[in-house]
């Protein structure tokens, strides 16, 4: 009889503290604050060739968390309006349908660069960073030992990016195409989104790789995203270690 009183008391104690915890998740969702970007420094980062002549991808970052400045002129230079009376930016992109959207994930949430209003609207608060970066092992499992002439393994995914940006292609947004075709459109333009991300890297002395791996459940589980989206690529980006 005591058992079966003390097994109802801490049961009545985990329902408290998940409706507790599940209460705090909520609050502070509700509390990640959209980020207002700084206009760009059209004058920073080195000349076009030069940038071009020290461009490389980078698997390791300092901790340290990227400026305010930093992570605008970032992303103005991925996707940012840069003739606003057509509606048209730093990438191009089929049909001008800017299918590509920016997820940026960083400590304190993840959010979406608003490329018109040139702001980060929040997404979901909470660090998801080490979450994301592993592609999970296919399904079924792989054999133990990869066939002769098997493509080697991509690297592990970088350690400890302040900023982990993921490109997403929205294949509605094309007026018109067969399937097939929005997906290689929506490919391409990601592919064009991730080149700025680079480049703007290379001329700021910002480090980055364009990387296909990635846990694209989790992804889309946590950004809540409808299984039309194309998950097509991810940048770790920060300073130099
Ligand atoms: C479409 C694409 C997918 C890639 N995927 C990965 C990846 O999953 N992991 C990784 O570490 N690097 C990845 N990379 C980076 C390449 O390994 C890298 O660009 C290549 O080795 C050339 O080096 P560079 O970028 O310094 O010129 C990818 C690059 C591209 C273009």
């Amino acid at each position: 009889m005591i058992q079966t009183r003390e097994k109802t008391r801490s049961f009545a104690a985990a329902v408290t503290l998940a409706l507790i915890l599940s209460f705090v998740g909520a609050l502070v969702a509700a509390e990640l604050q959209a980020i207002k970007l700084n206009p760009p420094d059209l004058k920073r980062g080195l000349p076009f060739m030069q940038a071009l002549s020290v461009k490389a991808s980078a698997r390791e970052f300092s901790e340290k968390e990227l400026s305010l400045q930093d992570l605008s002129d970032l992303l103005w230079a991925a996707d940012g309006i840069n003739r606003p009376a057509e509606n048209k930016s730093t990438a191009s992109s089929a049909m001008n349908a800017h299918d590509v959207r920016i997820y940026v994930f960083m400590k304190e949430g993840a959010y979406l660069y608003d490329a018109p209003k040139h702001e980060l609207a929040p997404v979901l608060a909470g660090d998801y960073r080490s979450q994301i970066m592993r592609a999970r092992p296919p399904r079924p499992a792989a054999p133990a030992a990869p066939p002769a002439g098997a493509a080697a393994a991509p690297p592990p995914p970088p350690a400890n990016p302040p900023v982990q940006i993921i490109l997403v292609s929205d294949p509605e947004r094309f007026r018109r195409g067969t399937p097939e075709l929005k997906l290689e459109w929506g490919a391409l333009d990601a592919g064009i989104v991730s080149q700025n991300i680079s480049l703007f890297c290379a001329a700021t002395g910002l480090k980055t790789v364009p990387r296909a791996s990635m846990d694209k459940d989790k992804i889309k589980y946590l950004l809540k995203l409808a299984d039309t989206l194309n998950i097509f690529l991810n940048h770790p980006i920060g300073y130099a270690k």
